[in-house]
């Protein structure tokens, strides 16, 4: 997996009835750093923040979604909480989270998988959407029934789920 094939993941945003979902499994609160590795047009980030997150980080590697991001962030009035990181999420220092989202693919998952070992310290939770991290147990898996879908989030705890 290198970048050229990440970046093959498509930009599908996460439905908006789901975003609660993510927050309460996530259990996020004010001691947090939420960051979304694909962050996309930055809604999930947005709402961490919204939610009480202290800080969060939207890794985007698409310069036009990045911005969508920052404008949305803004008319929210919580552009100053989040950084906006127009790059690879591959080559991102991801230590500082406390909890990380991810709605990518398996293999991405996958490839990702040793950086999250490497980086992330015990007791970050990791919130994945539709995808698992081949290798990882989940924690908590929640089913959500969307209109034309059932959606799944998988919730991960490092130091637990990678052992
Ligand atoms: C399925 S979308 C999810 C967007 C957002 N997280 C959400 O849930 O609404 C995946 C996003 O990952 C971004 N992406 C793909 N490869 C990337 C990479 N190597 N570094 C940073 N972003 C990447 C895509 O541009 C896309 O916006």
């Amino acid at each position: 997996m290198s970048y050229y094939d990440s970046i093959k993941v498509p930009w599908v945003p996460t439905r908006d009835e789901l975003l609660d979902y993510v927050m309460r499994l996530a259990a996020v609160g004010p001691n947090d750093v939420f960051y979304d590795l694909g962050c996309g047009d930055g809604r999930v980030v947005v709402r961490a923040v919204k939610s009480g997150a202290k800080k969060g980080v939207c890794v985007e590697i698409n310069p036009s979604l990045i911005e969508k991001a920052r404008e949305y962030a803004h008319r929210e009035g919580v552009e100053d909480r989040i950084e906006f990181l127009n790059e690879d999420f591959f080559k991102v220092p991801i230590s500082e989270a406390t909890v990380v989202y991810m709605y990518l693919l398996t293999s991405v998952n996958r490839a990702l998988r040793p950086k999250l070992e490497a980086e992330l310290r015990d007791g970050t939770r990791v919130v994945t959407l539709d995808f698992e991290i081949p290798g990882w147990k989940p924690v908590q898996v929640v089913e959500v029934a969307l209109p034309t879908r059932m959606a799944k989030l998988y919730l991960y705890i490092k130091g637990v789920s990678d052992r």
